[in-house]
């Protein structure tokens, strides 16, 4: 079976079952401030997890890219990769556990469907702490299920989980079983993980049991019902939520992985000819570095593909420290300057039907990730001379200081992590914490460019939500300032500061950000009232409401929201299509001011500002 085929087969199940499938979000999140990238495709979602109407009404199907650097340096073994499609279904407070489990059963081992024999399938469960109960509702309906397909699942001993015993049904803590909100409030719950068992020996330096949840490769962690049952107080209780949403996530590549029968997802047809391709042009051979190169030159393509350019931000630093770790692994299999760009085409081709923004960037695709290289190589060997120097400088005990890392960062363009990977092949380590100590000291930014970022809902905190309000205010006045071709390209909020992406083709002049401020903080100062109206699209299309999801939710024919700022009699400051939450009166923001104004790429300006 295909990867296209799954995914096909994947919004047929649900379609079927009352779903309005969605299409994929950008990589880029819209309106989440808690992660750099679309990580899940839950994360699109989360105004409506939170409680918004959906359009689309209370169930939900799509396939959504995703972007997860935390196992980037896992990729290269035969399951990890830092770019995957997420198939996934969503109840917003429509059923609950047990149509979410049975069609989890159903879709895997149903001949129509992906049809894993069930004597494959094993699964976890949240075992139950202080916070809550142990799932037995979920253990029950498994028992059921599995107890129709013949098999009897017995419940592993949560301590001692071993594959040996014969249990079917492995009941793990909140480190494995537990999906929550990266801040520390919010909607979560316990979750319900499908594994398959891959038949592979265990690997006992994993662990003297094999288990579901074991390391060591034998079982692949394929699907992940999510039960967002509970809120997490500011005071640390878990409440019962009144809406009770169900969020899951199926790998793509993991389930090709299982169908097409390969040991790897490099071997399946979402990857192979993108390492045919990479194993031809190569002079030397080796695995991992084949993979690293696929993945990553992958994910580059999918973040330019999203307007993401390389910098040393925030998302741009990602991309950079992809696009160099592709180029320096290439340098190992014995690519020429330039020869990955070769991939490009190759990734287009691969998923060119199902993400039409690829084709349509190529051009920028392949101009950007040639710029990046060509940077990267005018520096890279006057850096390696200096990382050369740094480390025969010191003796074998000590390691490259955080400042000598910062220097071949900010000088030779080095990441953090290419300048570790080089002091590990010398038996050498790095002080990362002084590095980020160095790098948030320069950049006034935070960790969050390191890859430090979970999936998990926004807490709208009343900070953030101010700081939504005053994006409003901002678009509008730099629209009214500046002219109708201001369009929003990107909007990113933390507790902190707004930024704000726009259309312009020249730098704004000091009196234009003067206006635009003076224009947000009148309105502020006429506290206007804001309120939302639900309308259809054309309604919203009709009244000149400005917003990102117009087009997108367009299609679905549901109703949408726009957030109003005034009142009727004097005509309205700002009209937004947006999930929201906003505060109530623009009062409530204090006063706002403009940090900051710079150019992001060509033609897109960025500004960052506060509410004090
Ligand atoms: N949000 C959950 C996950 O990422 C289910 O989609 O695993």
């Amino acid at each position: 079976m295909t990867g296209s085929e799954i995914r096909k087969k994947f919004l047929q199940f649900f379609k079927e079952r009352g779903h309005a499938i969605i299409p994929s979000a950008s990589l880029v999140p819209e309106n989440d401030p808690t992660v750099l990238f679309t990580t899940a495709g839950m994360h699109p979602l989360v105004p409506y997890l939170l409680g918004e109407p959906h359009p689309g009404g209370k169930r939900l199907a799509s396939v959504q890219k995703c972007v997860r650097m935390q196992d980037i340096d896992e990729v290269g073994d035969n399951r990890h990769d830092t770019f995957f499609e997420m198939l996934g279904n969503w109840s917003l407070g429509d059923y609950f556990k047990k149509e979410t489990i049975e069609w989890s059963f159903e879709f895997l081992t149903g001949k129509k469907w992906l049809g894993i024999p069930a004597e494959k399938i094993y699964v976890s469960v949240f075992a139950g702490d202080d916070d809550a109960p142990k799932d037995e509702e979920s253990i029950r309906i498994w028992q059921e299920l599995y107890g129709r397909a013949g098999i009897k699942a017995t419940v592993a001993d949560a301590k001692k989980p071993d594959i040996g015993s014969g249990a079917r049904i492995y009941p793990y803590g909140k480190e494995k079983n537990w999906w929550g909100p990266a801040g520390e409030t919010g909607p979560c719950g316990p979750d319900t993980e499908m594994f398959v068992d891959t038949g592979q020996r265990h690997d006992p330096s994993f662990g003297a049991a094999c288990h579901p949840a074991c390391d060591c490769g034998r079982f692949i962690e394929i699907w992940n019902d999510v039960f967002m049952e509970y809120r997490k107080t500011a005071q640390g209780k878990f409440e019962p939520l009144p809406q009770k949403n169900v969020d899951t996530g199926l790998g793509l590549e993991r389930a090709a992985m299982i169908l097409q029968k390969k040991e790897d997802i490099f071997s399946t047809d979402l990857f192979a000819p993108i390492l045919d391709w990479i194993k031809k042009a190569a002079k030397n051979s080796d695995a991992r570095a084949e993979r690293i190169v696929a993945d990553h030159v992958r994910t580059a393509v999918f973040m330019l593909a999203d307007g993401v350019v390389p910098t040393n931000l925030d998302r741009g630093y990602i991309l950079r420290r992809i696009i160099r770790r592709a180029v320096r692994y290439g340098r190992n299999l014995g690519f020429k300057s330039l020869e990955l760009a070769g991939l490009v085409p190759v990734v287009i081709e691969l998923y060119g039907d199902v993400y039409p923004e690829l084709a349509s960037q190529r051009e920028k695709i392949l101009n950007e990730l040639k710029k990046e290289e060509k940077k990267f190589e005018q520096t890279l060997s006057r850096g390696l001379r200096e990382f050369e120097r740094l480390a025969e400088s010191s003796s074998a005990t000590e390691i490259i200081s955080g400042k000598d890392a910062f220097n071949l960062f900010q000088s030779y363009g080095f990441p953090l992590e290419m300048t570790a990977e080089l002091s590990r092949e010398r038996g050498r380590g790095v002080d990362e914490k002084e590095f980020w100590k160095n790098f948030e000291e320069h950049q006034g930014k935070s960790r969050a460019a390191a890859g430090v970022f979970k999936g998990g809902l926004a807490d709208h905190t009343a900070e953030v939500t101010r700081l939504h309000t005053a994006t409003h205010l901002l678009h509008r006045a730099l629209k009214n300032i500046l002219g109708e071709h201001v369009t929003q390209k990107g909007s990113n909020i933390t507790a902190d500061r707004l930024r704000f992406d726009f259309s312009h083709p020249q730098k704004m002049t000091p009196d234009q950000i003067a206006e635009v401020e003076a224009m947000v903080n009148r309105v502020i100062q006429e506290d206007l009232p804001v309120r939302f109206e639900e309308m259809t699209p054309a309604e919203a299309k009709s009244t000149d409401a400005v917003g990102y999801f117009q087009d997108k939710y367009a299609q679905l024919g549901g109703n949408l929201k726009v957030y109003l700022v005034g009142n009727e009699q004097r005509g309205y400051f700002s009209k937004e299509i947006c999930g929201g939450p906003h505060v109530t009166h623009t009062g409530e923001l204090g006063s706002f001011k403009i940090v900051k104004e710079e150019a992001v790429a060509a033609g897109i300006r960025r500004i960052k500002a506060v509410v004090v």
